[in-house]
């Protein structure tokens, strides 16, 4: 018997009642509110042979990165190739798409969600996965062109048009497209104020336009609709980057500590690594962070051998070298290397082409040996995409890159850099002040003070 979801989406299951809590328990999930793979676990636990229960379940942890939640993973993927025989193409598809991901080929899950969405357009399940994968895979195009393939099938009838409007917004932010990220995602934000994506989609588009100040309104003034949602600590980070520009440091540590250092014993990793590219950020500008590092370095430490995401792996590399834990550095190096000698999954080309050179570029800053860091990190700048994440988070390789520079006294390359950066975001002061560090270095003071006070005029503003 064929039944479907309020999209109109086939679903195998006769029953309407787990269909209803899927929806639910997806509602939830694209909110970033509750706990939804739970609530589902719930359900199918009265209702097992319910496949796209375990589709979503599956899927879903496929995001989370982590390997504690791997044996979940592959309990609710073989739940449902069990029932394959009785699920529907579009759940045969989803199948696919999640053995792909458990067997390490990311990008192949990713074309068995899109060859679904080819099919089914307004799958949501299919395009949330397969968007969130494209960031997780740095795969910039996709992250809008995926969504522009099945958009003119989308308007405000369909339920969850919102949050496909805010899909939309961060792959169009991504591609640099600010002005059209910005409409849909103020749409979406008119839609629906509690959208955490879409309203973190705007906060993108004001972090790389050097929008500080309505960057702060933006977040500060709808604080309550996003900061008791499980995104709230990546937003919070954002919050954070705007004050940090603005040279605001009591600021952002006092956001630092008060939203991104929980105590927390599930060692959520997303908040590891928003706390790790705050205090990292901090390093750069030589903020002392007193004991910070050496509590998150404790929190990494179980994991540091994990090598399943290099994004995680420089992250707890950053936190180590910081906090100059040799023990926990040598796990992360030695893992990294055994697994690049003996694994074949989409990871590997992440952490060959940038996860260990850049890892090793962090244990050369830690060490003070800046002109090894611009050795390893020049040539890798531009295929820091491979890394996933966002452009905002991958600034930090080059900005680690330009702080080494100035440190190794390579004024004019120094200069090269920090002027790429004015060019993009003429409206940040950090960026004029590494103007004027390299301009100081080469002697040319008069250009240093011109520098200097438009960093001055803009905090002043
Ligand atoms: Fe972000």
């Amino acid at each position: 018997m064929t039944n479907s979801d309020s999209r109109g989406m086939p679903v195998s299951y006769p029953r309407n009642d787990p269909i209803r809590a899927l929806e639910a328990a997806h509602e939830k999930a694209l909110s970033f509110v509750g706990a939804p793979v739970d609530e589902m676990v719930a359900v199918l636990e009265e209702y097992p042979d319910f496949v796209m229960g375990h589709c979503f379940v599956a899927g879903m942890l496929t995001q989370a990165m982590e390997t504690r939640i791997y044996g979940d993973m592959v309990r609710h993927l073989e739940a449902a190739e069990a029932l394959a025989g009785q699920a529907n193409d579009r759940e045969r598809g989803h199948i696919k798409a999640i053995r792909a991901w458990v067997s390490g080929d990311f990008h192949a899950a990713v074309e068995a969600w899109d060859a679904v969405l080819v099919e089914y357009p307004l799958d949501l399940l299919a395009l949330q996965l397969a968007h969130l994968s494209d960031v997780l895979l740095g795969d910039t195009v996709n992250q809008r062109d995926r969504v522009a393939r099945v958009f003119p099938a989308w308007d405000e009838n369909v339920p969850g048009y919102g949050y496909v409007l805010g899909f939309y917004a961060f792959g169009l932010e991504e591609n640099r497209d600010y002005s059209q990220a910005e409409e849909y995602g103020r749409r979406a934000v008119a839609l629906n104020p509690k959208d955490g994506y879409s309203i973190h989609a705007v906060a993108h588009v004001m972090e790389m336009q050097g929008r500080q100040a309505g960057g702060i309104w933006w977040m500060n003034s709808r604080e309550k609709d996003w900061a008791t949602s499980n995104f709230a600590n990546h937003l919070w980070w954002h919050l954070s980057l705007y004050h940090l520009d603005l040279g605001q440091v009591d600021r952002v540590l006092e956001i630092h500590d008060s939203n991104l250092r929980s105590a927390d014993p599930s060692h959520e990793k997303y908040e590891e690594l928003d706390s790790t590219a705050l205090l990292w950020r901090l390093k750069l500008m030589d903020v002392d962070v007193g004991d910070r590092w050496r509590q998150l370095a404790d929190r990494w430490e179980p994991s540091a051998a994990d090598t399943l995401y290099a994004f995680n792996d420089v992250h707890a590399m950053m936190t180590f070298a910081a906090d100059n834990r040799r023990g926990a550095i040598e796990a992360v190096m030695n893992a990294n290397e055994r697994y690049l000698d003996d694994a074949n999954d989409a990871n590997v080309a992440m952490t060959r082409i940038v996860g260990m050179p850049f890892s090793r570029a962090i244990v050369a800053f830690c060490e003070g040996r800046y002109g090894d860091v611009v050795d390893l990190l020049l040539p890798i700048r531009y295929r820091s995409q491979y890394l996933g994440g966002s452009h905002a988070q991958r600034d930090i390789i080059a900005w680690t890159l330009l702080e080494a520079a100035l440190r190794a006294r390579r004024y004019k390359l120094a200069l090269a850099l920090a002027n790429e950066r004015t060019q993009l975001k003429p409206s940040s002061p950090q960026n004029w002040n590494l103007t004027a560090r390299a301009l100081r270095g080469m002697g040319d003071v008069a250009a240093a003070e011109r520098a200097e006070a438009c960093a001055h005029s803009i905090r002043r503003n």
